[in-house]
Parts: structure tokens; C-alpha cells; sequence
């Protein structure tokens, strides 16, 4: 197997590095973080929480589920995928090092799956780890990579994109796909010439569904990239294309693993919900980010 999970983390009490021991993580000042049975850490304090129970709920992870394994997204898993590979600044020696990547917000863990099958096809090393602030989207990961009872291809730990419990430039990518990016973050845990990989909706994502469900649509034009400080865009690319979607269950999915279910009104649900078949326009925008080596 070319990937193997990442080991290298710190307590997220005081950033001292933890040490794999047992079914344990342990920091030497004792602070203990057991690992759950399906294959995961909890890193996440009650004090880097908003909420009880933060991020993306149980459902709305089990609906994202459903939609991505079906297949709908897989060129935008393509594209993160390549992008993640594609170094042109060690070209001569693409399979020297495992290139060590953190999806932050990986969700169910879709992305860092398709990945690994990538790495492994074209015998690219990885050293990967999944963090999402939801126990739900760590849990339905965690599971889906051999759930504790086979080794995984991957590191699952629930913790906060603010608080990366990982050390300085200790990671050559940052994946942060339909994510909540904290810039000043990722450049901390990046090493000089690492990449963010983002990918966001365009204007134009789903915008049939919008078209049903808002009684008004605002069309916002294409933003310019904005590159945060410390990072040059290396890289921006536009991905579009159809899907239909013919069951409603699926139709029913799709709004529920985006914000749209909350924002849209008791009446805008009700219209999603009578629709048989949809066609929509899938619109997203890569961006590649690398930090500055200087
Ligand atoms: C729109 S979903 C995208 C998930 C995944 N990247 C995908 O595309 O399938 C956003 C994810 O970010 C997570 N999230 C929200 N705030 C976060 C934070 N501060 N740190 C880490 N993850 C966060 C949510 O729990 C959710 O799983
Ligand atoms: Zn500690």
C-alpha cells in the first residue's frame, strides 16, 4: 500500500508532539486521548468548541454520503486528486518522498478515499490525515477505512481547521475542499513550498436547484481569486458539467448535505421535495496555493 496514515501529532492542549502508545495518544505531559474502536482521535477540547455537537450532523454527513458514493462528484475527486500529485517543482523525482496531505474538513472522508486509490494506482507515496470538526463525518471515514479492524490508509482525527494538531511545516498539501479555510493555519502546518488545494462552488453550482427552491436567485459573477498572505496562486482551473438526478431520494440527499436545506424556506423544501427528476450544472473552481519558499 503506498498510503499510510500520518503520525505526526501534537496535543491539542499545549502542541507538544503525541506519542502512539498502546490504543492511545499520549503528549508527555500525560494528556491522554484514546482512540476510538472504528479507528479514530478526538482532538478536539471542549474549549476550541462552539457548540456541543459542532459541524456537519449525523444526517447531513449520512446524506453526503449517499450522494458522493454514487458517483456525482467523482471528476471534482479527479481534480483534487491530480492537483494533489501534479509537482512540477520536484518533477525529476515524483516518487522520492510520501508527500504528506491533510484534507481539513474532509467530510466523510469521499475525497482522501479517491486519493489514496490514485496514489496507489500510480505508486505515489502518501502519508495522509482527515480532520473534521463533526464526530459524525470523522466516524463515517473512520468506518469506511477499515473501522479499527484492518490497518488504514489513513489518519481520522476530529479537531478544528483553527487548531491544527499537527507541528510547523510538517505538510506538503492542504486539501480544503467545499471547506472553511484558516489561511494564517495551513501556512503554520505547510512547509515552504507546500500547496493548498482548494475548491469551492462557482456561481453557477447547482443553480437549478437554487432556481427552485429560493423565490428570488441572486447570480453573484465570478469572483477573482483572492491570495492570502504568505501564498502565491500557482494554479486556477474551472470544472463544469451536467448531472441528472432521477430519484428523488437522491434529489432529497443533495439538499440536505448543503447549506441550501437551512437557508431555503419551509415552502422551497416543499417544491424540492415533489420533483421527480432534476438536471443540474455542476460549476466548481480549483485553486492552488503555494506558500512562499523565501
Ligand atoms: C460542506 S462540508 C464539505 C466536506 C468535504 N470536504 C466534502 O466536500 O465532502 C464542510 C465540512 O467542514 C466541516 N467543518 C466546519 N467547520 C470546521 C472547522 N472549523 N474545522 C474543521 N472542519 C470544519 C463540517 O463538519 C463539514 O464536514
Ligand atoms: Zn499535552
Amino acid at each position: 500500500m503506498s498510503t499510510t496514515p500520518f503520525t505526526a501529532l501534537t496535543c491539542p492542549l499545549d502542541g507538544d508532539p503525541l506519542q502512539a502508545e498502546s490504543n492511545s495518544w499520549v503528549c508527555p505531559s500525560g494528556h491522554r486521548f484514546d482512540c476510538a474502536a472504528q479507528g479514530y482521535v478526538n482532538l478536539l477540547p471542549v474549549q476550541h468548541k462552539r457548540s456541543r455537537d459542532p459541524g456537519d450532523s449525523k444526517e447531513m454527513i449520512a446524506a453526503r454520503q449517499r450522494f458522493l458514493a454514487a458517483g456525482h462528484y467523482a471528476p471534482i475527486a479527479e481534480l483534487a486528486a491530480s492537483a494533489t500529485l501534479t509537482d512540477d517543482t520536484t518533477a525529476s523525482h515524483p516518487n522520492a518522498n510520501a508527500l504528506a496531505c491533510l484534507d481539513a474538513g474532509c467530510g466523510e472522508g469521499y475525497y482522501l478515499r479517491k486519493l489514496a486509490g490514485r496514489a496507489t494506482q500510480e505508486n505515489h507515496p502518501l502519508t495522509l490525515l482527515g480532520l473534521d470538526i463533526s464526530k459524525w463525518a470523522i466516524l463515517a471515514a473512520a468506518k469506511q477505512d477499515g473501522g479499527g479492524k484492518r490497518p488504514a490508509t489513513t489518519c481520522w482525527v476530529v479537531g478544528s481547521n483553527a487548531h491544527l494538531p499537527v507541528p510547523p511545516a510538517s505538510l506538503q498539501r492542504v486539501l480544503c475542499l467545499f471547506g472553511f479555510p484558516v489561511y494564517p493555519e495551513f501556512a503554520r502546518v505547510l512547509q515552504p513550498g507546500g500547496r493548498i488545494i482548494q475548491i469551492d462552488a462557482g456561481p453557477d453550482h447547482l443553480c437549478e436547484l437554487r432556481e427552485i427552491i429560493y423565490p428570488c436567485v441572486k447570480t453573484s459573477p465570478d469572483q477573482p481569486a483572492k491570495v492570502p498572505s504568505g501564498f502565491e496562486l500557482r494554479h486556477q482551473e474551472t470544472l463544469r458539467y451536467g448531472i441528472t438526478l432521477d430519484d428523488p431520494a437522491q434529489i432529497a440527499d443533495l439538499l440536505l448535505m448543503t447549506p441550501h436545506f437551512y437557508r431555503a424556506s419551509p415552502a422551497g423544501r416543499e417544491k424540492a421535495a415533489q420533483l421527480k427528476k432534476l438536471a443540474l450544472t455542476v460549476d466548481v473552481r480549483l485553486q492552488v496555493l503555494e506558500k512562499f519558499s523565501g
